[in-house]
This record gives C-alpha cells, sequence and structure tokens, in this order.
C-alpha cells in the first residue's frame, strides 16, 4: 500500500499574528532596514531582545532566502519564529517572495511543524507587488516548499508530519485582494505538486495507460475538463505514424491523451482555442540507441511536459478562464524490443510528412510531431508544446531556465511575460530556415537528428516547426529544468518541479487580460 503524500492546506486568517497558535511564525526582512524594520523592533520587543542579540552577534544579515529561527519560550503564542531574509529591496521582485514563501514552508516541514503562520508580506511596499499577486505568490510557495515525494517510503523511516496548515495572515484594507490571489494560488501550486507526483512516481507505475487513467480521473472530477484517449488500436487506425512508431517495442503501448476546457457561463468569450502539446516519455531508454546506464533512470521523468500539460488542464478549469483549451499528451515508453522501430526506417507521420530514423533516442520530435499536426486539424490558433527534449538544451542553458523557440514575436513576448509572471524562467534561442534545412533526408521529407555539429536543441525545434507550420507556435525544451536544480534544492525537496505548470497557467490568464 502506497503513502498517502503530505497534505498542505493554505487559507487566510485576519488575525494578530502573535496570538494566533502556530508551530512556527515565518517573518519577511529586508536586509536594507535590518535595524528600523517595523516588524523586528516590535517583536524583539515581545521576546525580551532576542531578536536584537542575534542580529548584533551577525547571525542573521536578512540576505536574499537567508533564515534564523529564535524561540519564543511563551513570550508570544507561536512556538519558533523563523526569519526570512528578502536580501536589498532593489533585488527584490514577486519570484523572490514566491521563494521565500517556498523556504519557510520546507523548513517548516523540515522540522516537522503542523502549523506555520505566514507573516512574510508586513514589510513589502505595495507599489512594488499588488497585493492579489501578494496572495497568490506566498500560497504557490508554500506548495513548492511543503512538497514531499515518498510515498514508497515506509512509515517511521523519513518522518514528517501527516499534513501542514499554513495561515496567511494580514489585518491591513488589502485584507479581501491577498484572499482573492491566494485562492489562486492554492490551484496553480496544488496543480504543479500533481505534476511533481506523476513524474516523481516510477516508471513501472506510471506508463502510457496509467498516465491515460489519471487524466481520465482528473477530468471526471473537474468541471468544463472532458477527456479523450486515442488507445494503439485507434493511433495505428488513424494514422499516427510518428507516436505509434516510438511506441510499438514496448510492451505497455502508446496512447494520446487528448483534455479539452470548454468555458462556461457569461464570461464565455469567442475564440479560437490554445492548444498545450505535451511529450510524456513514461521512460526513456533511447530504445535501440541504447542510452549509457549511468543516470538512465532519470528518464522517467521524460514525461514532466505531458505531466505539466494535464496539471495545467486542471488550473486552467479550476480558474475558469474564459479561453477554450485543449491539452495534448502523446505518451510512449521508449524500449528497446524485438518490436522496436529502428535507425533507418522510414516512418509517415500523422501530418503525412515522412521521416527518416537515424537515432531512436531522438524520440520526442517524433511522437511531439504528430500531436501538434492534431492540435492544426482542431483549428488551434496558438500552439505551444512543453518537452524535455534535448541533452542539447542543458548543455547551452544549464540548470537554471528553460529554452524557448517560436516563429511569432508576439507569442514569444508573452512566453518571457509569462515567465517572469511564473517565476519559471525562460531563454529564447534561435529555430528554422539553416537549422531547419539541417534536418532535410535525401531519402525522405525529414531526418530525425542533424548530422552538422552543435545546435541539436535548435534542430530539434525547426523540425517541429515544420509541422506548426504558419499556426503560431511556441516551443518549450524544459530538458534544463526537468529535476530541481541546487539553488531550488534550497527552498524545495529534490527530483521533479513540475516546471511549466505555473507557466503555462500565466500565459493563458495572459491571454485572459
Ligand atoms: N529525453 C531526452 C533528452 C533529455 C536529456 C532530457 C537529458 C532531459 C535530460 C531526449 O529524448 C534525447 O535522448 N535526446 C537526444 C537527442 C539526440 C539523439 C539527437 C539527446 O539530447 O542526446
Ligand atoms: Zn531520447
Ligand atoms: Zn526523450
Amino acid at each position: 500500500m502506497k503513502k498517502q503524500l503530505i497534505t498542505i492546506a493554505v487559507n487566510f486568517k485576519s488575525a494578530d499574528a502573535y496570538k494566533t497558535k502556530a508551530d512556527m511564525l515565518a517573518v519577511g526582512v529586508f536586509e536594507d532596514d535590518l535595524k528600523k524594520s517595523k516588524t523586528i523592533e516590535a517583536l524583539d520587543k515581545k521576546l525580551g531582545g532576542s531578536i536584537g542579540k542575534l542580529i548584533k552577534l551577525g547571525d542573521f544579515k536578512a540576505k536574499q532566502l537567508s533564515t534564523a529561527c529564535v524561540y519564543s519560550e511563551g513570550k508570544i503564542t507561536p512556538e519558533r519564529i523563523l526569519l526570512v531574509g528578502f536580501g536589498k529591496r532593489e533585488k527584490f521582485s514577486p519570484d523572490i517572495l514566491r521563494k521565500a514563501s517556498s523556504l519557510a514552508a520546507k523548513t517548516a516541514v523540515d522540522v516537522k511543524c503542523e502549523t506555520l503562520t505566514l507573516g512574510l508580506h508586513s514589510e513589502i511596499d505595495s507599489k512594488t507587488i499588488s497585493a492579489e499577486k501578494i496572495g497568490q505568490v506566498l500560497a504557490e510557495g508554500v506548495y513548492f516548499g511543503a512538497y514531499r515525494y515518498d510515498e514508497f517510503v515506509g512509515s517511521g523511516e523519513n518522518g514528517r508530519p501527516v499534513k501542514l496548515t499554513v495561515s496567511i495572515i494580514d489585518t491591513t484594507a488589502a485584507s479581501a485582494k491577498i484572499s482573492k490571489g491566494i485562492k489562486t494560488g492554492i490551484i496553480i501550486g496544488q496543480s504543479q505538486n500533481i505534476s511533481r507526483t506523476l513524474a516523481n512516481r516510477p516508471p513501472n507505475v506510471v506508463y502510457p495507460a496509467s498516465l491515460a487513467a489519471e487524466a481520465k480521473k482528473i477530468a471526471s472530477k473537474t468541471a468544463g475538463l472532458t477527456c479523450k484517449i486515442f488507445d494503439y488500436k485507434q493511433l495505428k487506425q488513424k494514422g499516427f505514424g510518428g507516436i505509434v512508431a516510438v511506441g510499438q517495442g514496448a510492451e505497455n503501448k502508446p496512447v494520446m491523451i487528448v483534455l479539452k476546457y470548454t468555458p462556461r457561463g457569461t464570461k464565455k468569450i469567442k475564440a479560437a482555442p490554445v492548444a498545450l502539446v505535451g511529450k510524456a516519455i513514461t521512460f526513456d531508454s533511447g530504445g535501440i540507441d541504447i542510452k549509457p546506464s549511468n543516470g538512465m533512470d532519470a528518464m522517467k521523468m521524460d514525461m514532466t511536459g505531458g505531466a505539466s500539460v494535464m496539471a495545467t488542464m486542471k488550473a486552467i478549469a479550476e480558474l475558469k478562464l474564459p479561453i477554450p483549451v485543449y491539452g495534448i499528451i502523446c505518451s510512449a515508453e521508449n524500449k528497446p524490443g524485438s518490436g522496436s522501430y529502428r535507425p533507418g526506417d522510414i516512418i509517415t507521420t500523422y501530418s503525412g510528412k515522412t521521416v527518416e530514423i537515424l537515432n531512436t533516442d531522438a524520440e520526442g520530435r517524433i511522437i511531439l510531431c504528430d500531436g501538434i499536426h492534431y492540435a492544426k486539424e482542431l483549428k488551434c490558433n496558438t500552439i505551444v508544446d512543453i518537452c524535455t527534449l534535448t541533452g542539447a538544451c542543458i548543455v547551452a542553458l544549464g540548470l537554471h531556465k528553460a529554452g524557448l523557440m517560436s516563429n511569432n514575436d508576439k507569442l514569444l513576448e508573452e512566453m518571457k511575460q509569462a515567465a517572469v509572471d511564473s517565476g519559471e524562467p525562460l531563454w529564447h534561442l534561435p529555430c528554422g530556415d539553416e537549422y531547419a534545412d539541417e534536418m532535410k533526408s535525401k531519402i525522405a521529407d525529414l531526418r530525425n537528428i542533424s548530422l552538422t555539429k552543435g545546435g541539436g536543441s535548435s534542430n530539434a525545434a525547426s523540425f517541429l516547426a515544420e509541422f506548426a507550420g504558419n499556426t503560431n507556435w511556441a516551443h518549450l525544451d524544459i530538458a534544463p529544468t526537468m529535476e530541481a536544480s541546487d539553488p531550488l534544492k534550497k527552498i524545495t525537496t529534490q527530483g521533479s518541479i513540475g516546471f511549466g505548470v505555473r507557466l503555462m497557467t500565466e500565459y493563458v490568464i495572459g491571454l485572459c487580460k
């Protein structure tokens, strides 16, 4: 029997933080005003000088995302007070606040707190962040930081609270707006953790059919969402030659999952739908072009793009956004076997374009091109694909940002804005023209890898651009951000970070403004 993952609950309270029962109270402090902070001054008075002492000794300088913990010894109701450093005011942003909230929640779970009061935002200048955004990022941060993935760890081996309840406190005139933002943040934060869990789960548990079952379950519980599954037989019948080729070698056969969100009620606006197309390779061994064994287990997370699309669809529906959205998840297991596709094969994709396979490990683009063509058939106005597509993207960007390519400047700007709003960073990389030429085959329409040196992520993107054609298209190569990077491991647990959920949700929110 699998263990229940940690339950995270966030609520809003208009109450005195000092008088509210909690295992921990977290307060935020700017480096600039460590000595003149009203929050610190008031707390220090209550605690009889212990914070002043700590600061005087230099143990807490409020450097960005630093912490110090003091004990209240009964002088105020919360047991512990966690000071969280915001760093310099000029470098402050909504994402720093999100990260500070994440750090507080992670610290609370690490020391097995069950209740946390968040009073992080009291020193923030209301001109720098809107009250609604404050609520949203605080809630998102809590879900990000409190998350643990331990459902297969026997109880007792990694003690943590069953549940963390977090109260975000505010007694000012901004309360109503903060409270509204919290509701948005809860939806997005919960969805992001759904993506993380799907990606963290082992590949013997998450395979194409079980992922499809999960999508069905989500759709059945979410108003406005429907789910259609194309199984292996249907994929073959309908000519999804890319997904079939990649998935045919594994015992666990491929599927395509189509989630559809239809806005309801008065808010409904007439707009062509947006398509989110996700790569969900539930395990990428490389296939016949098998990968080296070292680190191959991480390829259970090669379904992060698909998992994030699924979770984003849930968030979009729960937020009741006024734009129709399709979530198309192409799922297969890339395994060597007697039935596997081979280097040298020429396959006919769903679009009719033929592809010469020169490396079975470049499988993501082969499944995604079918999903992109299907999105065009659905008359989607904009297509955004998201995939852990290339190791080359990690070579280019390291582990801190995901790659962004597009055939449309407006879409590019909208994506960049969504990256800022969500704190899921992107970096623009080139695609098209010369890179596309390198993907032309002599014996088929395209080849699946370039034979010239370097630029692998631009080649892969340009291959996909051929299928998007004139439709507005953006491509997110999230191989770099598949797992928590070292700096993120300070504010959340290792493993999947569900990258793309906040980003794509913010993108669609942006379209509704
Ligand atoms: N899933 C991998 C890319 C990847 C690598 C994602 C590391 C996350 C972390 C993809 O299917 C792959 O194997 N790509 C090959 C392409 C190559 C054969 C042209 C790669 O990047 O090496
Ligand atoms: Zn691969
Ligand atoms: Zn892959």
